[in-house]
């Protein structure tokens, strides 16, 4: 049998996934990978492990003739993107975690995997420990995939469970998220979506084929979710959750977006909690399956990078299967949701925008209303996102043949069902 291959590698972050990793690595020696040297930017915070360890040189790393694998998990986006491809042209396989570096320099990765030849390996990078990347990658490699639902922000998911279930305001959830490890450093990343849309980027690939840069997908965060909205998620016994979702669509397009949603009991995403993410992935025979785990913090992160780590044992390399032996789907926003929109103030709703509003509730102080709305008019607009106005997906697919459904519609209106 072939001797394992002997894995030196270089870290650069040591906070919660850098010494999560460390501290894992330490506990799993049959991995026959040690690491040599960690970047660190500053020495003065106290840190459980060999001073003799650390450097601030990126160089002592990155010139190192006997490190072969580069670990990133800082999370500084230039300053990443700018390791990972310079540990590339040097010759060394990478692991990085960071999300944002990512979506923000795909094309660029994808260019810098064909001329170097090496590997970029990312499963922590989105849902942590739940290994999705590589399931969409090598599962998943036929054209059935029907659709994708998931959440893929812990940090959200926990502080909607704690703000819906257990009555905690916004900031006490957000702290504890922070202090449990899981939020962003700067957690307005998490809390208005832009994590979970980085995350939507890539996966999109792995599931589809599709290289898009983040604005081109609707996408929003929980930053506006409302008490009222809460109770009225009770009411109906729904939970909201924070949903990233693809879906093919008849003409071959796929749909995609990251909004707050209600959800049935009885979908698999209202029984994922706290920091856990979840996948719900319907393809043409399979029919559905649901993928569950944790979606943030030290450990979970660090055996994805882990795992990451024992794949380049065997050379292991993201094929893109989707992107390059595949015709790759094109993205469309050419769909209509039925939304739930709350709104102190009716004047900062432009009505003219919805193909029809279905309920009003404008009695109480917090208002709402039930309606449907094309992703074109919202895509690019913010008034759905500004001044306390909370806009939230009903459980339902998204709309294809809006045609049929306005004579369906005028129909209801004219025999006085709806109006
Ligand atoms: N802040 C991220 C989250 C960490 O909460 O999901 C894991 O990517």
């Amino acid at each position: 049998m072939e001797t394992q291959k002997q894995l030196t590698i270089g870290l650069f972050g040591f906070g919660v996934v850098g010494e999560g990793l460390y501290k894992v690595l330490n506990q799993t020696p049959s991995l026959n990978a040690t690491i040599k040297k960690v970047c660190i930017k500053n020495y003065g915070k106290k840190r459980d492990a060999p001073a003799s360890l650390f450097t601030t040189e990126k160089e002592e790393l990155l010139n190192d003739r006997d490190i072969n694998v580069i670990v990133e998990v800082i999370d500084d986006t230039e300053a990443a993107f700018d390791i990972v491809s310079t540990a590339m042209k040097n010759g060394k396989d990478v692991v990085s975690a960071s999300k944002k570096m990512i979506a923000e320099y795909f094309t660029e990765l994808l260019a810098l995997q064909k001329e170097t030849g090496k590997s970029l390996l990312y499963e922590a990078a989105a849902c942590a420990s739940i290994p999705v990347i590589r399931n969409l990658e090598e599962y998943y490699d036929y054209d059935l995939l029907q659709s994708v639902r998931a959440i893929v922000n812990g940090s959200t998911n926990y502080m909607l469970t704690k703000i819906i279930d257990e009555g905690l305001d916004f900031k006490q959830a957000l702290l504890q998220a922070q202090q449990l490890g899981f939020a962003e450093s700067n957690p307005t990343l998490d809390v208005e979506g832009y994590d979970a849309v980085n995350k939507w980027a890539f996966l999109l690939t792995h599931a589809y084929g599709i290289v898009e840069k983040t604005d081109a997908l609707l996408f929003n965060g929980i930053q506006n979710i409302h008490a009222t909205d809460a109770v009225v998620a009770n009411e109906k016994n729904q939970e909201i959750k924070l949903v990233a979702q693809a879906q093919k669509l008849k003409n071959g397009k796929v749909a995609a977006f990251v909004l707050p949603q209600f959800v049935n009991q009885n979908d698999h995403l209202a029984f994922v909690k706290n920091e856990y993410n979840g996948v719900v992935i319907e393809s043409g025979f399979a029919d559905k399956q649901f993928f569950y785990g944790k979606g943030a913090g030290s450990f979970p992160t660090a055996s994805a990078v882990l795992s990451d780590i024992s794949a380049l044992r065997y050379e292991y390399k993201y094929e893109y299967k989707k992107l390059y032996h595949h015709q790759p789907h094109a993205l469309s926003n050419d769909i209509f949701l039925r939304v739930y929109v709350s709104f102190d103030d009716i004047s900062l709703i432009p009505k003219e925008n919805f193909e029809w509003i279905e309920e009003w509730h404008a009695r109480e102080e917090r208002k709402y209303l039930v309606g449907i709305i094309s992703v074109a008019s919202l895509h690019g607009k913010n008034w759905w996102k500004e001044n306390g106005v909370s806009l939230i997906l009903l459980p339902e697919p998204v709309i294809e043949e809006i045609e049929t459904r306005k004579l369906k519609q005028r129909s209801l209106e004219l025999a006085g069902i709806v109006n």
